[in-house]
Parts: structure tokens; C-alpha cells; sequence
């Protein structure tokens, strides 16, 4: 960068220095990361005092720049692809989608009008035409790529919106477990509806929407004069991976004229393989799907995608036809995603996940998913045979929750050793793993989609919450 003449642009030999630098980069990042820390603590007030620059006015010296991101900024974070990295949902990710994200945006692409950029939408189109086989949706589902999961729920809730209710949403009514993932509720809050319209049902034993109760609140509100209109179910909640009876739910929603929209966002992706197929039959019937390709199906972030099974509905719910897109205007054949979804300008996210497939294979992908599923098997059979822990729930979908049983540690005692155990583990950075909450106790829990975690990650976690819940002072208990 010329310190004395600054410009927008540098020249090819220093972007192409600066490409093999970021590229190298990269590929050490990957290749050393399962002998790195999962979990990175930094103080804010110090990070704060070295981010927090004034605004750079003059052009800066890129190795150093470069070395200043790669501390503070990438090496500053949890590694959300570390094979150790147990916690929420991780994003296992791949080298292949990470480099074709840098062609997606050396070249500027956008896949939001036919005309504009042919060849990213066709291959979009493609993409999610791979993604419903592997899948198993129906054929005339049509979708979308999304920023992500709370953004691909949104879009499926419109759709049953415009389907069902048309502009009227007075009076409308939806339900949804009370284990259903906060996006859904906070995206029928922006699409306008009340919070009194949305349900949260009752679950069973095994953290399911109760169908009973269900049913007893539709026929409570058509009483009442309201109107149902959808019904939420979950393809793998967050918390433990349990998955609604996608048939009793979508005979429901046909018997009651209701539109049935699956989360998938984490879960759906488990029908990749048998084992999961089983679990979430039924999910084929749902009006529209949420499935989240930058978590179990190891895309980098960003990356969701939204399928509705009703053919031009997308476009019905978001097609706007303004005036200074005259020229660009869809077609059966020439499909605008920007008319089915929120976005016009969108970046053609799908690039990644068509690199990666046609690179590594389906079948890399499905024995990737099942490796996450085995994970979660093996995770239980390790805290089983360590004599320590009380599991809470059983591996279901690569999720397990559990507790660390000490004795003297009872209730309100117990949940606090759990959340001191999970700072001890931060702060250690051998692992991530966070705790929920289930049945008002604390638990902690592994989500074992990544399918780089080998089994001495797991004893080696195991191992490690074992010794910091035994550190505890005795003391803290009542
Ligand atoms: C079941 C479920 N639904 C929706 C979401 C939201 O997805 P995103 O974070 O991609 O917006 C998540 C995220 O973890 C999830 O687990």
C-alpha cells in the first residue's frame, strides 16, 4: 500500500502476495486446529483497547495488519469447527466450502435476478434441487438460500401466512412445543403477530410437543372464535435434539386445514442418513422446511435454506415488482430468488455447498452426518462408564444432556457446580461446552455433529469436567 498515495486499489502482485498470505493462513488454521484450544477467554477492556482504533486514514502495512487479525480477531474466538467444540450447534464447516467462499467473493457474485447473473442462480436452483434428494422432500418443494436458520423459519412462517390466513392475521392462531428454538417466536413477532398468537405447547416425558394438549388448544381457540392457522414442529430441538411426531402433526394440520412448518434448522440434516430418516419421517409433509446447511451439513457460515412445498407460493409471499426492475422480471424459467425471499442484493451463498458436493461426494457427507450421530452414542457410553454422571437426556440426533453427580451437591448447589464447571472449562480452552436448563435444573451438554471429534476429545472432556467439578470447593454446597 502506497503510504503516499492512497487509492482504492492495489496492484496484482500485492493482491496476489496478500491472497498466498491469507491462503496459508487458512490452511495452517485447519490443519492445526485440532492441537489448538476450542475455547479462547479474552478480557474485553483489553481487547477493547487494542480494536478500538481510531478511524485508519492512511493506507496501513498489510503483513502486519494481517498479523493483527490473525491474533485478535481469528485467534480470539471460540473455535466454532474444532473437533472439541461440544457446545450450542456447532459449525463443523469444511475446507473446501471455506476456499470456494473466496471465489464467491473475489468475483463479487450475487444470485438474486436471472437476467443479472445466470449462472450463480442455475446453480443455486441446483443446489437446493441436491438438497432436497438428500433430504428426501418432496419434488415440488421449491426453496431458498438464507442467511441462516432464524432467517429460513421466517421465511417458511410468511409463506403459511399468505397460504393460509391471505392479509388478515387478526384473530390467527399458531403453536409450537415449548422446547421450539427462540427464532421461531421472534420471527412470527417481526412477520406482526401478537405474542398471544403463538402457543407454547406442553411437552412429554421425552421434551415432544404433547399431542393431547395440542389438539385441546386448537379445539379451545376454534371455540373461542380464533383462528389456528400453523402449527411449528421441531426436526431436533436445540436443547435435546428431540424430534415432534412429524405424522400425528402433519395429520393434524391437514385435518385441521393449518399449515405445518418444520425446523430442521439443526436436525434435518439427520436425514441424510437411515437412522435419521427413521426418526424424522413424516417431516415430508410439511408445507415448508427449514434446514440449515452451516451447521450439520458443514457449511461456513453464512448458509440456511427454506423449503415450501407449495409451488409459486415463495413468489406470492415476496415477489414486490418495482419499476427499476422491469427488465428483469422472472420467469418459469428464469427464476429471481430475489422474489422469493427478504433479500434483493444476496451473495450466492449456495457456491459452497455446490464446490463441496461436487468435490467431496454425497457419500462424504452422509458418513460425516451418522459419524455425528455415533458421536453422541459414544459420548453417553463414556459418561455411563465413568460412574460420575446422571444422563438426562439420552443421545438423540448427536445431542446428549447430563449431570455431574457429587455428593452434597443438590439443587440449587448442583446448578451452580455445573456453571462453574463450565467457566473452568472456558478458561481452560481444551474444550467448549455450555449448560441448559431442562426441568429447571442445570445440565450440561454435548452436541456431537462434528464429525472430526474422535473419542479421546470426548474422554478427554469428560475427563477434564470430572476434575473441575471435583475442584469445587466443598464448601459451596448448603
Ligand atoms: C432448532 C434451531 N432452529 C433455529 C436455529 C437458528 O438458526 P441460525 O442460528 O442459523 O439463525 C437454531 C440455531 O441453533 C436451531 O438449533
Amino acid at each position: 500500500m502506497d503510504k503516499d498515495n492512497p487509492r482504492l486499489d492495489v496492484d496484482p502482485e500485492t493482491m496476489r502476495a496478500m491472497g498466498h498470505a491469507m491462503v496459508d493462513m487458512v490452511v495452517d488454521h485447519w490443519s492445526h486446529m485440532h492441537r489448538r484450544p476450542a475455547a479462547v477467554t479474552r478480557d474485553a477492556a483489553s481487547l477493547r483497547a487494542i480494536l478500538r482504533e481510531p478511524l485508519p486514514e492512511a493506507p496501513g502495512d498489510w503483513q502486519e495488519t494481517l498479523a493483527m487479525a490473525r491474533e485478535h480477531i481469528f485467534e480470539s474466538m471460540g473455535q466454532i469447527a474444532h473437533p472439541r467444540f461440544l457446545a450450542f450447534v456447532p459449525g463443523p464447516s469444511n475446507a473446501v466450502a471455506a476456499l470456494g467462499d473466496i471465489l464467491t467473493t473475489g468475483y463479487n457474485t450475487a444470485a438474486s435476478l436471472w437476467r443479472e447473473t445466470p449462472g450463480p442462480v442455475e446453480m443455486e436452483l441446483a443446489v437446493l434441487e441436491w438438497l432436497r434428494e438428500l433430504v428426501g422432500l418432496d419434488p415440488a418443494c421449491e426453496g431458498i438460500f438464507t442467511s441462516g436458520g432464524s432467517v429460513a423459519n421466517l421465511t417458511g412462517i410468511a409463506a403459511g401466512r399468505t397460504a393460509i390466513l391471505g392479509e388478515d392475521m387478526a384473530g390467527a392462531v399458531a403453536y409450537c412445543a415449548s422446547q421450539t428454538h427462540s427464532s421461531v417466536a421472534r420471527g412470527f413477532r417481526i412477520l406482526g403477530f401478537a405474542r398471544s398468537q403463538l402457543r407454547a405447547i406442553a411437552v412429554d416425558a421425552a421434551f415432544r410437543i404433547d399431542l393431547a394438549a395440542l389438539e385441546a388448544a386448537i379445539a379451545a381457540d376454534r371455540a373461542a372464535g380464533l383462528r389456528p392457522f400453523c402449527i411449528v414442529a421441531n426436526a431436533g430441538t436445540t436443547n435435546t435434539g428431540a424430534v415432534d411426531p412429524m405424522d400425528a402433526l402433519a395429520d393434524i394440520a391437514a385435518r385441521e386445514g393449518m399449515w405445518l412448518h418444520v425446523d430442521g434448522a439443526y436436525g434435518g440434516a439427520a436425514a441424510l442418513v437411515p437412522a435419521g430418516r427413521a426418526l424424522l419421517g413424516g417431516m415430508a409433509r410439511a408445507d415448508s422446511v427449514t434446514i440449515d446447511p452451516h451447521k450439520w451439513l458443514f457449511q461456513p457460515y453464512e448458509a440456511g435454506v427454506s423449503f415450501v412445498r407449495h409451488p409459486g407460493l415463495l413468489e406470492r409471499t415476496f415477489a414486490s415488482n418495482p419499476e427499476y426492475l422491469q427488465d428483469v422480471a422472472g420467469s418459469m424459467l428464469e427464476v429471481n430468488p430475489a422474489d422469493r425471499g427478504i433479500q434483493l442484493s444476496r451473495g450466492a451463498r449456495a457456491f459452497k455447498m455446490w464446490l463441496s458436493l461436487k468435490l467431496l461426494g454425497a457419500r462424504a457427507f452422509r458418513a460425516a452426518v451418522q459419524q455425528g450421530i455415533d458421536n453422541g452414542e459414544m459420548a453417553e457410553d463414556l459418561l455411563r462408564r465413568s460412574g460420575r454422571f446422571e444422563i438426562v437426556t439420552p443421545a438423540t440426533l448427536a445431542v446428549i444432556t447430563f449431570r455431574f453427580v457429587r455428593p452434597g451437591f443438590d439443587g440449587a448447589a448442583a446448578d451452580r457446580l455445573h456453571r462453574r464447571i463450565v467457566d473452568a472449562l472456558l478458561a481452560d480452552g481444551y474444550a467448549f461446552v455450555t449448560s441448559t436448563e431442562l426441568g429447571g435444573r442445570t445440565c450440561l451438554r454435548f452436541c456431537t455433529i462434528n464429525p472430526r471429534t474422535t473419542q479421546e476429545d470426548l474422554a478427554g472432556t469428560i475427563d477434564r469436567i470430572t476434575a473441575f467439578g471435583d475442584a469445587v470447593p466443598a464448601g459451596d454446597a448448603p
